[in-house]
């Protein structure tokens, strides 16, 4: 494991049990202003990647979605699993995700890629596992990532790009669409 990768995994298991505590209210209305746009009515596969403690499990918590979390940090998904005993929670690099080619139909990657050493092939690895129909929903860190070269990184994979903008607090938001 590379030593940024092994640090951020070391950052966020030691600050597991304050995450929620520091950032619900703040992530809560990044999912608010992303998902305000999106109706998800028929039976639904989420991978929320990265999607440490499960915030997004709990706020698009509905029973036609199925939520698996995914993070890299063990700490963050205990607490989760702790608060969501009913949820999904699967400890994994994004850059090497355990499911299925073609099995979801929203992909989720949160507030995370500003963390990652090489963003793309985590990407690419969202696009594997997106359903032909399937949609990515990306955010990250305006103050780290500059939305042309995001933008590029999601149509290199593969990824038709339906729309993005500025969220109103910390993020750049992206929806993309696989087909
Ligand atoms: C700012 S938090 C966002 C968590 C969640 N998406 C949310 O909305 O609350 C960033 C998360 O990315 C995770 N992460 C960082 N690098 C990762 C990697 N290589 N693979 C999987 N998860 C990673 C961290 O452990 C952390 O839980």
């Amino acid at each position: 494991m590379s030593n940024k990768k092994y640090e951020v995994r070391h950052k966020y298991d030691s600050t597991a049990e304050q995450y929620e505590n520091r950032y619900t209210a703040i992530q809560k209305q990044k999912y608010f202003e992303i998902f305000s746009d999106i109706d998800i009515e028929e039976k639904t596969i989420v991978y929320d990647v990265g999607g440490g403690t499960g915030l997004l499990l709990n706020y698009l918590k509905q029973d036609n979605i199925t939520i698996i979390v995914n993070d890299i940090s063990l700490e963050m998904l205990k607490v989760g699993r702790k608060k969501y005993p009913l949820g999904f929670f699967v400890c994994a690099d994004s850059e090497f995700l355990p499911f299925r080619e073609e099995s979801g139909d929203f992909v989720t990657c949160i507030s995370v890629v500003q963390n990652l050493v090489n963003p793309q092939k985590t990407i690419d690895e969202c696009h594997d596992i997106a359903t032909k129909k399937g949609y990515l929903v990306l955010t990250a860190l305006k103050k780290i990532f500059n939305i042309k070269i995001l933008k590029n990184k999601v149509k290199k994979s593969g990824f038709k790009i339906i729309k993005s903008w500025n969220l109103s607090i910390e993020d750049i938001a992206i929806i993309a669409k696989k087909e």
